[in-house]
């Protein structure tokens, strides 16, 4: 069955959600305030990087069943069911998640509603958020119009984002108990694609949902900063923590996923999460339970400064008018966002140092651009290495890991190598001459 919708912002989480929902039948309306981002989108392209999302969204441009607009009024007359899609940042000087888009669409939307509505939350919410919603909302609308408020919060990543959302791991859906409604019965016909194969759905109450989502993020959080403790317990041995990785992983009640040591996580949604998870526990008198994210989110700001302390070495102890060549600007490969990224954090420390830095990633120019003005950029793996004293890895792109080290060899000033994925091999980059560094191996 073909249900008519609106999603609300269309950045990673929205835009994507929009075009996926559209792929499973559904008529959609994507609506954002970015005039200039609609624009894209209507003509068919992504304003980020994402792996096959462009396809699916003109694929469903072209089939008449995806429209984008900036008008509310448009949406509330369209649809009866609305998703939230905007972003939660993380507020300027303080841990809390800064909620205004979210509260701005309930806002703007709630008033102009004319039928009953399902709206239905996605993004990453500190919890109690839904119920807020839920009462703002209900005072908002025009008096006898019925307004539901479910949470449905969104697990996918970056680089898989489509993938993630037409065959996700499990559906998480919370209600409001006190007032039993449509919400259920809405989410069981729009997924029903996905329940027809069999993906584990779980109802339960609006705070676990909220709550779902946080503490996921905030476990993996916590498995990565792990493995780099362990990687500073192994820097200061000379043991190695991928192949402990690969050990401990074998245990399947660990699993070897998300246990790569490195320069550690960053991103628009981890390191902000558990901030604003820590933030919300001290507001509910809880913060005890959650003192622990505080040592994951020092462990993961540590790498940074670990790395930048190699680069330092590598460089003979002192920075000033060397010369660093910095692979990678994403936070993560497969990705064009620069948020809270790890790289460009570790190449702006550096340049504070007194070297010069040039950087390069294959998708995150513009964006680093626009972000880091005062950083240099290089055109090419080349010319980001010519003259180079030290090569920093901070971004595992492909291309990257499959590097040649005589070739570069003959390019750089010295050959001196810090790997900041551990996505190298050692002894390949050794026996070529260099100077190899991985991060705890
Ligand atoms: C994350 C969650 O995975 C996703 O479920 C949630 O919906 C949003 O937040 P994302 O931010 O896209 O997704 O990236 P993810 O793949 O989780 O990586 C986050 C960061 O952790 C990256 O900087 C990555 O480089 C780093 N990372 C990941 C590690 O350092 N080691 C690992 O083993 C895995």
């Amino acid at each position: 069955m073909s249900t008519p919708m609106a999603v609300f912002g269309t950045g990673y989480l929205g835009a994507t959600h929009a075009a996926c929902m559209a792929e499973l039948g559904h008529h959609v309306l994507g609506v954002d305030v970015d005039e200039s981002k609609l624009a894209k989108l209507e003509a068919g392209e992504v304003p980020f990087y994402e792996p096959g999302l462009e396809e699916v969204l003109k694929r469903n441009i072209e089939a008449g069943r995806l429209r984008f607009t900036s008008s509310y009024e448009e949406a509330a007359e369209f649809a009866d069911v609305h998703f939230i899609g905007v972003g939660t940042p993380q507020k300027k000087g303080e841990f809390a998640a800064d909620l205004t888009y979210v509260d701005a669409v309930i806002d703007t939307l709630a008033p102009l509603l004319k039928r009953p509505a399902v709206i239905f939350g996605k993004s990453t919410v500190p919890v109690g958020t839904a119920a807020r919603l839920g009462q703002r909302a209900r005072a908002l609308a025009p008096a006898g119009v019925e307004v539901e408020v479910a949470w449905n919060p969104e697990f996918l990543r970056e680089g898989f984002a489509v993938q993630d959302t037409l065959h996700p791991d499990r559906l998480v859906l919370g209600l409001d108990r006190e007032r039993p409604g449509r919400a259920e019965e809405v989410a069981r016909e729009i997924y029903a694609q996905l329940l027809d194969e069999r993906i584990p759905f779980l109802v339960t109450d609006l705070a676990t949902a909220e709550l779902v989502k946080t503490s996921a993020n905030a476990f993996l959080a916590t498995k990565i900063s792990f493995i780099n403790a362990m990687a500073e317990v192994c820097e200061a041995v000379d043991a190695d923590v991928t192949v402990l990785a690969d050990a401990i992983g074998h245990d399947a009640r660990i699993g070897r996923r998300f246990l790569n040591a490195g320069l550690g996580f960053g991103g628009g949604c981890l390191p902000k999460d558990i901030r604003a998870f820590m933030a919300r526990a001290g507001e509910l008198g809880a913060d005890h339970a959650l003192t622990f994210l505080r040592e994951v989110d020092a462990v993961n700001m540590r790498r940074r400064t670990r790395m930048v302390e190699m680069a330092r070495e590598a460089c003979g102890g002192n920075l000033l008018g060397t010369r660093v060549a910095v692979l990678g600007a994403a936070f993560k490969p497969e990705s064009d966002d620069v948020r809270d990224s790890p790289a460009l954090n570790v190449a702006g420390q550096i340049q504070l140092q007194g070297a010069a830095v040039t950087v390069y990633d294959p998708k995150a120019m513009e964006n680093s651009r626009r972000n880091f003005p005062t950083l240099s950029y290089a055109a090419d793996v080349n010319e980001a290495v010519e003259g180079a004293d030290v090569i920093l890895v901070l971004t595992e792109w492909k291309q990257f890991c499959d590097l040649k080290p005589a070739r570069l060899g003959k390019l750089v000033r010295q050959r001196s190598i810090v790997d900041g994925r551990n996505c190298l091999d050692p002894t390949v980059w050794r026996d070529a001459g260099w100077n190899y560094r991985g991060m705890g191996r």
